[in-house]
């Protein structure tokens, strides 16, 4: 049986103030979850949401890394500067780095690699645009993406991986894949996953990432191969997160 998680993704969204208030009115609900939750948070308010969950069941993760260790690389993060603010997960390859900031699949597959060098859990992000959907190619494209990750870092290490399939089409648009177009997607992932070995494949988490609210968390995650889910805008308000880890 694998564990429900819910990792939420804050993106360039957050203050101060916002990050106290969302942490401490998550905090306030989670005597009743029984997911394992994670949030994701903008590298300049890492330190202080390591302060604020300290001895609490809430894990903190980085939203990239750096596939270098150290030097002259302005404005990065790397996996030691993660580690150091007690982060244990990092969010690699998701859909808007991969657009807007070119991040190719072997770029991926690299970071993917120093996150696993460096004890840290990749949430791995794949997933097709709606061309790529319409065109009828979304098992190519994710196949691709996940193999390229297999060739560099070898299929065992996916015991320490986290895949999130995340259609760019659900991305922050309000059109959240049906729960059978998701969970046809996480069992063709699976499949690809137990060709190659049938026991990493049972073991390793796939989360569903795009529009999950708490409208539609249950159903989603209540599906064979959707283990959790990767959630964006729902993420910064403590309510509908809580909600949605309660989903599980
Ligand atoms: P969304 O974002 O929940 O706002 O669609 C998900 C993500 O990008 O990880």
């Amino acid at each position: 049986m694998r564990q429900v998680i819910v990792a939420g993704n804050w993106k360039m969204n957050a203050s101060k103030e916002t990050v106290n208030t969302l942490i401490m009115g998550i905090l306030s609900g989670m005597a009743d979850v029984d997911s394992n939750v994670i949030v994701c948070a903008p590298s300049p308010y890492m330190s202080q949401v390591e302060a604020l969950i300290t001895h609490s069941q809430l894990h903190l993760g980085a939203q990239d890394l750096n596939e270098n260790a150290s030097g002259a690389f302005t404005g990065e993060v790397s996996a030691d500067m993660i580690k150091d603010f007690g982060a244990q997960y990092v969010i690699v390859g998701h859909s808007e780095r991969r657009s807007l900031y070119g991040e190719t699949d072997e770029i991926v597959a690299s970071k993917v690699q120093v996150a696993l060098d460096n004890g840290l859990t990749p949430l791995f992000c794949i997933g097709e645009t709606l061309e790529q959907r319409e065109a009828g190619s979304m098992e190519a494209v994710v196949s691709r993406q996940i193999q390229a990750v297999i060739d560099r870092v070898g299929i065992g290490a996916f015991k320490n991986i986290i895949i999130a399939y995340e259609p760019v089409w659900a991305i922050g648009t309000g059109v959240t894949a049906s729960p059978q177009q998701a969970q046809d997607a996480h069992a063709f992932i699976r499949s690809m996953l137990t060709q190659n070995d049938a026991s990493v494949a049972q073991t390793t988490p796939i989360l569903y990432g795009g529009s999950m609210n708490p409208g539609n968390a249950a159903e989603l995650i209540g599906c064979e191969d959707i283990d959790g889910g990767l959630i964006g805008g729902a993420s910064l308000k403590a309510e509908d997160f809580l909600q949605i880890c309660k989903a599980g």
